[in-house]
């Protein structure tokens, strides 16, 4: 039974009902709706004079707008995702795991804008001003005008955000802001939802650009960050894996920009450094490459990435073989293991299979099909690759080998790090390497049994 006041928001997609329930009834998530008491439905709009009186002004298409002004801020992956700088009078929500390195980021961010001459503010509601200097001392930014703020009060921000100009300012966490406007507590969708939109409002109001910090948790109990997508201009979500320093910014929503967009970033003792070439990153350039490994030429954003997939097949022990994958999409995986079985007799029926995409990238490009049963053959046939080869297209269902978005520059890359030949599909004019074609997944197979890589199309 509802009480008297009480209403049931989801944390996963926000939307708020009178009743609870196990599942909910807006995207269907199970165990997601959690009491918010507010006397009022949030969000609930109310028509007002000036809104029934107001005239629509209409515009055309064809009139010109000015392109938004862009402040840069000086750290060129962030700028890069943002779509060439921050707009000001924009809010940036940047979602990621705890301890992933967000505050890290956001600093770095705000200290580097500040040394341009920006009037940049942080403001965090999870560490003490001293930890956020510590913090900037090690990474060597405490000579940067940023001006700091340990607070959680959504009111004493907002005063204090009018009282004084600033371009540029962090909000550290959204999930700890707290308005007195609201009995729910912090960190609840009401709370977080309202300081965002307060927030997101002050943007706009004053043109200051606001970058808000959000925690993603996986048990729901904290309001994630998908609950104010929809008031922000722009979603960036920052990932990285355990045990591997690269973290990639990764626009999810730009208003302003290009959603495919990333940055990459190399966490070490002094902060976040950014990683201008991705694919040396990622790929061990030196040394032998083994039967089981191919480089996928990807593209990752707007950059070419060159990357090591590995895989290891081997006589199952047990009666259920193994299928396991890292950075790479098993439903993928099981496709190809069957496109390969029924197009090309390469049976994995008694086989334990693994696939591992090397320096922890996640791939989800399909171009990358062709560079997984690449290295699923050569493994099978306990054939190396050669060692100045790159692989990609994508594999349909019928076993042909497709072409994908952007072969030049794939291939521009790959020579660009010495490799010295180039797998792909059979559509492909005036390749920048030479280039083996394969119009049917069964063409690459042969090839890498015979080992057969003159250019015969
Ligand atoms: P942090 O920015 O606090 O993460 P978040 O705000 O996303 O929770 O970063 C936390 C991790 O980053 C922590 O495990 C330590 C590591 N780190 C470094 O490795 N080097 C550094 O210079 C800094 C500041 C942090
Ligand atoms: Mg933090």
């Amino acid at each position: 039974m509802a009480r008297d006041g009480a209403v049931y928001a989801c944390t996963s997609c926000g939307a708020v009902q009178t009743r609870w329930a196990g599942q909910c009834p807006a995207c269907g998530a199970w165990n997601t709706l959690v009491e918010e008491l507010t006397s009022r439905p949030p969000g609930a709009l109310k028509p007002t004079k000036a809104t029934r009186t107001r005239h629509l002004a209409f515009e055309g298409l064809d009139e010109t707008t000015e392109a938004p002004p862009r402040i840069a801020t000086g750290v060129g992956e962030w700028d890069r995702v943002c779509g060439g700088g921050v707009v000001p009078g924009s809010a940036i929500l940047v979602g990621g795991d705890p301890g992933v390195g967000k505050s890290t980021l956001l600093l770095q961010v705000a200290a580097e804008a500040a040394r341009r001459g920006q009037r940049c503010a942080y403001i965090s509601g999870e560490e003490a001003i001293e930890q956020v200097r510590g913090r900037a001392q090690r990474m060597g930014l405490a000579d940067a005008p940023v001006k700091l703020a340990a607070e959680t009060s959504l009111r004493a921000i907002l005063d204090g955000l009018k009282a004084e100009p600033f371009d540029l300012v962090v909000i550290d966490s959204i999930q700890t802001m707290w308005s007195d406007n609201h009995e729910a507590a912090p960190g609840s969708v009401t709370q977080v939802r309202a300081a965002a939109g307060e927030l997101t409002r002050l943007a706009k109001k004053r043109g200051i650009s606001i970058i808000m910090v959000g925690h993603v948790t996986k048990e729901g109990a904290i309001a994630g960050p998908r609950v104010v997508e929809h008031m922000v201009d722009a979603v960036f979500a920052f990932e990285g894996e355990r045990g591997y320093p690269f973290r990639i910014l990764r626009g999810a929503k730009n208003r302003f920009g290009a959603t495919d967009e990333i940055g990459v970033f190399e966490m070490g003792d002094a902060g976040l450094s950014e990683v201008k070439n991705p694919s040396a990153l990622f790929l061990n350039t030196s040394g032998e490459r083994a039967a089981g490994a191919a480089v996928f030429a990807g593209i990752e954003g707007s950059r070419p990435v060159l990357v090591e997939i590995q895989a290891l097949v081997a006589p199952s022990a047990y009666g259920t073989p193994r299928r396991a994958v890292v950075g790479w999409d098993s439903g993928r995986l099981a496709m190809i293991l069957a496109v390969l079985e029924a197009r090309c007799g390469l049976g994995f029926g008694d086989k334990d299979v693994y696939l591992n995409v090397a320096g922890g990238l996640r791939i989800s490009e399909p171009a990358a099909d062709l560079a997984a049963a690449a290295a699923l053959a050569s493994s099978a046939f306990d054939v190396a690759l050669p060692q100045d080869c790159v692989v990609f297209g994508e594999i349909s269902l019928s076993g042909e080998v497709r072409p994908v978005s952007r072969m030049d520059s794939r291939l521009k890359e790959a020579a660009k790090l010495g490799f010295r030949r180039a797998l792909g599909p059979a559509d492909l004019e005036n390749p920048a390497l030479p280039y083996a074609r394969a119009s049917r997944l069964g063409d690459a197979i042969q090839r890498i049994h015979d080992a057969g890589w003159d250019e015969r199309s």
